[in-house]
């Protein structure tokens, strides 16, 4: 395998042919008025839509309580799987394969404390948080069975499977984080209780829809949100351990070395051990560009990089990268904005000289 091609080699997870590695990571793009996915969402997707290509949905929100931004779409009204239904129809068009990103944001959602102010991603608002309130032990049921009803609902939508999200410090991450989990309950204390939510809502949605069709994402190294942990190579390792017993497609980590949200530090940790523990197909997302992604497949430390800002400002990347053409550069300031064209579907792709 050439350096410069590996990722642009096939690879099959489970019944999915993948024609390349090259992924779409999850994006918030908070265009989904009133929660609805709306009709500029088809061009969005299936402008990186490739045959053969794996791409995530944003974060799309299992319940009316589970939201924290504006305009972020969800999954459990029969208004939004019915929204949902055209855009996976046109990725499907082109050969696409699509999981849907499920999450629930737990404490960070809106106005007041104790979670400390944070500038959102785009560098410039300030977002507040409500005092977070314990889930009581009889909750959680309830909770796991809106993931179980969200992943339902996305392959009714016609996606190929769900992305549970684990990651970044929103409700899953939250549980497992020794810094945030204070419960004395079966949920909270020695790590096996903290991964307990997790995987309850894992074997929920593996017993729904089957395992072929559920991944999972997880940032055990990151501290976004004050989600940090003591031990995060012991975390993910007990994750990426439990995880593989449940057969999933694939288990997807952010690489240690982003610590917070679009800071690249140098460390010596390494997503190696959980990789192994694993077994099954594994994605790191984190700041790659295409000569490390070729190069983590190559020393198969991953099977498939996932990315999130050039793929952003990059609808052709796969392309872009076969040919090692130039790249556009990503607009900060209209990641978030709710036009439904400007810094959404308006990003060039390659000049065709044919
Ligand atoms: C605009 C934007 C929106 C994002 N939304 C999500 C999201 O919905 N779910 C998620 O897991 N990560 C989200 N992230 C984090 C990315 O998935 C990813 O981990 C991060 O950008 C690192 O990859 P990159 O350096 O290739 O962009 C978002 C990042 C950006 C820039």
């Amino acid at each position: 395998m050439e350096n410069k091609s590996a990722l642009l080699t096939p690879y099959k997870i489970g019944n999915f042919q993948l024609s390349h590695r090259v992924v779409l990571v999850p994006l918030t793009r908070q265009r989904s008025y009133g929660n609805v996915p709306q009709p500029h969402a088809i061009l969005y997707y299936s402008q990186r839509t490739t045959k053969g290509g794996l791409l995530i949905a944003e974060a799309t929100g299992v319940s009316a309580t589970a939201q924290g931004y504006n305009d972020t779409p969800g999954i459990w009204t029969k208004e939004q799987v019915e929204a949902w239904k055209p855009i996976v129809n046109a990725m499907h068009a082109k050969g696409g394969i699509f999981f849907c990103q499920i999450w629930h944001v737990g404490r960070v959602s809106n106005i007041d404390k104790p979670l400390t102010p944070q500038i959102r991603s785009n560098g410039l608002d300030v977002a507040q948080f409500t005092p977070p309130r314990r889930l009581a032990t009889d909750e959680i049921p309830h909770i796991i069975n809106d993931f179980r009803l969200a992943a339902r609902n996305a392959i009714e939508a016609g996606f190929d499977g769900v992305e549970i999200h684990g990651a970044h410090g929103y409700l899953i991450d939250q549980f497992m984080k020794d810094k945030v989990n204070d419960r004395t309950d079966q949920y909270g204390g020695s790590l096996e209780n903290r991964c307990r939510f997790a995987l309850d809502i894992v074997e929920a949605i593996v017993n729904e829809i089957g395992a072929d069709r559920v991944g999972i994402r997880l940032s055990p190294f990151a501290d976004y949100m004050e989600s940090g942990d003591s031990n995060p190579s012991a975390l993910g390792l007990y994750m990426a351990e439990s995880l593989y017993k449940y057969g999933i497609a694939y288990c997807h980590m952010v690489d240690p070395r982003m610590k917070t949200i679009g800071v690249k530090v140098e460390c010596p940790e390494s997503l190696v051990p959980m990789r192994k523990a694993f077994k099954g197909t594994f994605l790191v997302a984190g700041d790659y560009d295409r000569g490390d992604g070729n190069k983590v497949v190559l020393e198969d430390r991953v099977d498939l990089v996932v990315y999130g800002h050039l793929f952003l400002a990059n609808p052709d990347l796969p392309k872009r990268f076969e040919l090692d053409a130039p790249l556009n550069k990503y607009i900060r300031e209209t990641f978030y904005i709710s036009d439904p064209v400007v810094g959404y579907t308006d990003y060039p792709f390659l000049e065709t000289t044919a």
